[in-house]
Formats: C-alpha cells, sequence, structure tokens
C-alpha cells in the first residue's frame, strides 16, 4: 500500500495528535487511560518533536494525516532499544494501515541508526494486530506491567 506514508511530526500537528490520543477507542489502550489536556499535551508534544530521544512520525493515509506513530529510546532497556507507540483515527482503523505504518517505521528507526530494536508493549486482548507484528518478525519477550496492568511484550 503505497498510498501510506510517515511524515516527521511537526509542531503544526500538535492538535490533531492531541485529539486523536483523546479519542474515547484510543483512551483505554493508552498507558494512563484518561483524557488528557491540551496545555498538558501540547508542553508534551513540543518536547516529543525536539527530543533526540524521540522520533515522532504522522502517519498519512493517500494524503491525509490519520494517525501517529512514535519511537522513544528507553534506556533501561538497552542504548538502542527504542519503545513504540501508535494510535489511528477510529474511523481509519481495521484498513491495514496501521500494519503498513508500523512496518515502515520500523525499517525507518532502522535505517536511521537511531534504534537497532524496538520494543512494543500491547494488551493480550488485541490479538488480530499481535499477529501483524509477528508477521513482521516481532517475538514475544515476556510480559511487563504498566499502571498495574498486564501486557505483553514483544521485540522487533
Ligand atoms: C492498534 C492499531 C494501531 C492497529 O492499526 P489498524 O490500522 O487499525 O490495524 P490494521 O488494519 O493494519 O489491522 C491489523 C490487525 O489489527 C486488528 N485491529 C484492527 N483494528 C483494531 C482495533 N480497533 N482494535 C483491535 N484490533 C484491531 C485487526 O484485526 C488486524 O488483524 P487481522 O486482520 O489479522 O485480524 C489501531 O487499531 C489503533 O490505533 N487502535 C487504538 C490505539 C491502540 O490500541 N494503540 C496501541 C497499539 S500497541
Amino acid at each position: 500500500m503505497s498510498k501510506i506514508k510517515l511524515v516527521k511530526a511537526k509542531i503544526k500537528h500538535s492538535k490533531k495528535v492531541f485529539l486523536w490520543r483523546n479519542e474515547p477507542n484510543t483512551i483505554p489502550w493508552m498507558a494512563s487511560k484518561q483524557a488528557i489536556k491540551f496545555e498538558d499535551h501540547n508542553e508534551w508534544y513540543k518536547k516529543a518533536i525536539t527530543d533526540s530521544n524521540c522520533m515522532l512520525f504522522i502517519i498519512c493515509y493517500d494524503g491525509e494525516e490519520v494517525g501517529q506513530i512514535r519511537y522513544n529510546i528507553d534506556k533501561t532497556l538497552g542504548k538502542k532499544v527504542a519503545r513504540v507507540s501508535m494510535n489511528i483515527t477510529e474511523e481509519m482503523q481495521g484498513k491495514g494501515i496501521g500494519s503498513v505504518a508500523f512496518e515502515l517505521g520500523l525499517q525507518n528507526v532502522k535505517a536511521s541508526k537511531f534504534a537497532e530494536k524496538v520494543q512494543v508493549r500491547v494488551h493480550e486482548v488485541k490479538e488480530g494486530w499481535i499477529r501483524s507484528m509477528e508477521k513482521i518478525g516481532f517475538k514475544r519477550s515476556g510480559f511487563t506491567k504498566v499502571h498495574g496492568e498486564r501486557q505483553l511484550v514483544l521485540i522487533g
């Protein structure tokens, strides 16, 4: 699906990333499970797009901005291991965009030498999504607790 592209996130995308983050079907899957205020989001966002340990991309489908994918180097995991977090706006979910964006992002962070490995934490109920990540070579590497909740860890 060549209609899918990742572009480097800029300050102009802040509002959209905020709105996607607070969509009802995304909130439950985010670490804090709460809607966040724009002011708090915007402070966080400004740091994220300038932080050398973070790569934040906007996912575009046919020229339209539809979601975000973000990599943060987690030094507790190793100098070159990035944790990934992503979300697609609700009306565009389930169309294959996430799988392609996930693979494009992986290629990008590895080719740019930002990270050698990528870790994802995901709720076990997301079986279809876990299968998609396994299809591109991600391996299960145990469980962790995020805000008291058990999550599956995969590395790729
Ligand atoms: C998880 C997410 C990024 C997947 O992107 P997507 O574009 O919807 O996924 P795709 O269309 O490429 O489908 C990939 C697999 O995910 C599954 N999937 C799609 N939408 C889903 C959803 N809303 N919830 C759970 N699984 C979903 C599909 O079943 C598919 O597997 P299958 O077709 O082999 O059964 C996207 O649904 C999303 O942003 N969800 C809300 C936020 C979230 O859960 N983020 C955490 C990800 S670790």
